[in-house]
């Protein structure tokens, strides 16, 4: 019994030698103290057979070899412990003497881009098709497709640029440019119903102030279709201005206006609280298109109908930030485009 208690001790000994981890440490612990298999119980266990002093002896010496190895097993637990901690301080810890690196410079998405996004979403969701179009565009569809002859007044208030070598072509002035293109391209020879909308950069030859420049956006809508009346018209932009601020109780009103390709023409406001109290703000101009152009679209303007409507979306945007001058969007300055 005196060997087999002294060759436990060794054996144990050794085993926590290799010990590196909490888990080997664990499997010691087991093979050693394990009430069921362990071999100290099997010890402890074997000794009912013996005779009562002998017993007691043996039962004596068992016992101080288990206490003697508990210790030693306490040691190497704090050593493990120990060593964890360590570990966690030299992986986990912070250089504060380390050199600052600045952060990495991100891009930008342009207000107006973010804007044009916006809208072109509230479009969508309204069931429109949504399609760019040209900026150098042939004069017949800036102007003469929708009612705009060659020496129609309204020619003036453009203030375009022509190309030089050849001024049948233009920088187009108006989104407007879309209604006959839209029209031809799905009206399917004037036999289907359209909703289309267009985003787009417009150009006029204006001197730059706080409120102009010569190069703007715009967004064109229209809808064809049968017996379509001026309910429609008010009907859906109400609707788009309500998805384009995010509110449902802005108000519209009409105002008379002239356009040369609606008839009748408006402007329309609204009555929206941008944060100074309720007020009427100047929104676009619309009207049910001019049987002109349903024509010019390939409809036959005695069975089709069609309003159209097109605003700026520079004082869009504009109210929406809070931006105070328009000559921000094409300055290119970081320190603007960097706050969106
Ligand atoms: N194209 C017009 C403009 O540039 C706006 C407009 C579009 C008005 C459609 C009526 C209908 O001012």
């Amino acid at each position: 019994m005196k060997k087999e208690l002294g060759k436990l001790k060794k054996d144990f000994e050794k085993g926590l030698k290799q010990v590196s981890d909490f888990l080997g440490l664990d499997e010691l612990e087991q093979e050693f103290f394990g009430r069921k298999s362990g071999i100290l119980s099997d010890i402890m266990k074997s000794l009912k057979g013996l005779e009562k002093d002998a017993r007691k002896e043996f039962g004596q010496m068992a016992n101080d070899v288990k206490h003697e190895l508990l210790v030693l097993l306490g040691e190497k637990k704090e050593v493990l412990e120990k060593e964890k901690m360590s570990k966690i301080a030299k992986e986990e810890s912070i250089d504060v003497t380390q050199p600052y690196l600045p952060k990495k410079e991100t891009g930008h998405i342009h207000p107006m881009t973010l804007g044009t996004w916006e809208i072109e979403k509230v479009f969508k969701d309204m069931g429109f098709i949504v399609e760019d179009g040209p900026e150098l565009e042939s004069d017949y569809y800036n102007f003469q497709a929708v009612n705009i002859e060659e020496h129609h007044p309204a020619r003036d208030g453009h203030d375009t640029f022509y190309i030089k070598d050849n001024p049948t072509w233009v920088m187009r002035t108006q989104t407007s440019n879309m209604q006959v293109r839209s029209m031809q391209k799905y009206s399917d020879g004037g036999t289907k119903p359209l909703r289309f909308a267009c985003p787009g950069r417009v150009y006029r030859n204006e001197a730059l102030d706080a409120t102009h420049e010569h190069t703007f956006y715009q967004f064109e809508g229209l809808i064809a279709g049968k017996d379509i009346n001026i309910g429609h018209l008010i009907a859906t932009l109400k609707e788009l201005l309500q998805g384009l601020f995010k509110k449902d109780n802005i108000e519209v009103r009409l105002r008379p206006s002239y356009f040369p390709f609606v008839e009748p023409g408006f402007e329309l406001d609204m009555l929206i609280d941008l944060g100074k109290g309720k007020q009427w703000v100047e929104m676009l101009g619309c009207g049910l298109m001019h049987p002109n152009v349903v024509k010019e679209g390939g409809y036959d303007p005695e069975e089709w109908q069609a309003f159209a409507f097109g605003m700026g979306i520079n004082r869009l945007v504009m109210a929406k930030y809070g931006i105070e001058d328009v000559r921000y969007f094409q300055s290119g300055d970081l320190r603007f485009s960097s706050q969106f």
